[in-house]
């Protein structure tokens, strides 16, 4: 196949790490589908992804969080197959579970697990039929301890991927939850979130998650944690009394 014959489509691609997997995956030789809300920054994406990789590049400009965006999106999959997916838009709330506006609560939910959801829905068909196909699914360590509704939708992330993995990887599809932990992105400046006593051994780079990502989903890895520390973070939680574990949940939102 010629540079540019298959495609990914990448959901939230025009900041951190989604305009990380666009930019990875033109190096090696992918057609993109760009989606995010806001369509003169995907258009500045794409001309730029364009300019320097001479790919095809189209851009998708769909809120996630609604039915008729998501319906933007699947109606694109189920015209033309995609390739590799990767479901990866989205955003945090930083105000706590109890007072925090229900109707938050619910474009949250739909983010992180409805749109994942039905963009594997329609992706899986035509992946299937053609024995091949890479799904990653952003999560995060989150996934591994009780942290709100964060952490509660990275977990269904996380046990989705581990399930579809195993039950699709016969036919060559491919199924990858990449769980890192503070990346610098707009993730958190957009929620309004205070960091100052964030380690700065505790952040990763975006470029550096992004290689590892790809690099796991190409060895059909269900789970991917990047980098040393924070597997060793996700290993020693697992020790960690349920108590304690609640505890340190408890300082977070
Ligand atoms: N940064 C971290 O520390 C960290 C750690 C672990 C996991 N993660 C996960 O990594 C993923 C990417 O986050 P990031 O850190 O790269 O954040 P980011 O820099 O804020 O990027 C978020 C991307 O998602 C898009 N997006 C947000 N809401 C959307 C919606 N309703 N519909 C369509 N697109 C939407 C944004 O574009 P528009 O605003 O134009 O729509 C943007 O392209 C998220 O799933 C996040 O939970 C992040």
């Amino acid at each position: 196949m010629a540079r540019g014959d298959k495609t990914a489509l990448v959901t939230g691609a025009t900041s951190g790490l989604g305009l990380q997997f666009a930019e990875q995956l033109a190096v090696r030789g992918f057609g993109l589908a760009l989606v995010a809300r806001d369509s003169a920054r995907l258009k500045h994406v794409q001309a730029d992804l364009i300019s320097r990789h001479a790919l095809p590049v189209e851009i998708l400009p769909a809120d996630l969080t609604t039915t008729e965006g998501l319906g933007v999106v699947e109606s694109r999959i189920e015209a033309r197959p995609v390739h590799v997916l990767v479901n990866n838009a989205g955003f945090g709330l930083k105000e706590p579970f109890e007072s925090a506006s229900i109707d938050a609560e619910e474009k949250h939910l739909d983010i992180h697990v409805r749109a994942p959801m039905r963009l594997m829905h329609a992706a899986l068909p035509s992946m299937l039929e053609r024995g091949n196909g890479t799904i990653i699914n952003v999560a995060s360590v989150a996934a591994f301890t009780p942290r709100g509704t964060y952490g509660a939708v990275k977990s269904w992330t996380v046990s989705m991927s581990r399930w579809a993995n195993t039950r699709y990887r016969r036919n060559g599809v491919h199924v990858t939850a990449v769980c890192p932990g503070f990346v610098r992105t707009e993730f958190h400046q957009r929620l309004g979130a205070e960091l100052d006593d964030t380690r700065d051994w505790m952040w990763l780079q975006p470029g550096a998650v992004v290689s590892e990502a790809l690099s796991a989903a190409g060895r059909g890895k269900a789970v991917s944690i990047p980098s040393l520390r924070y597997r060793a973070f996700v290993s020693a939680s697992k020790f960690v009394p349920a108590p304690l574990a609640q505890m340190i949940a408890a300082r977070g939102r």
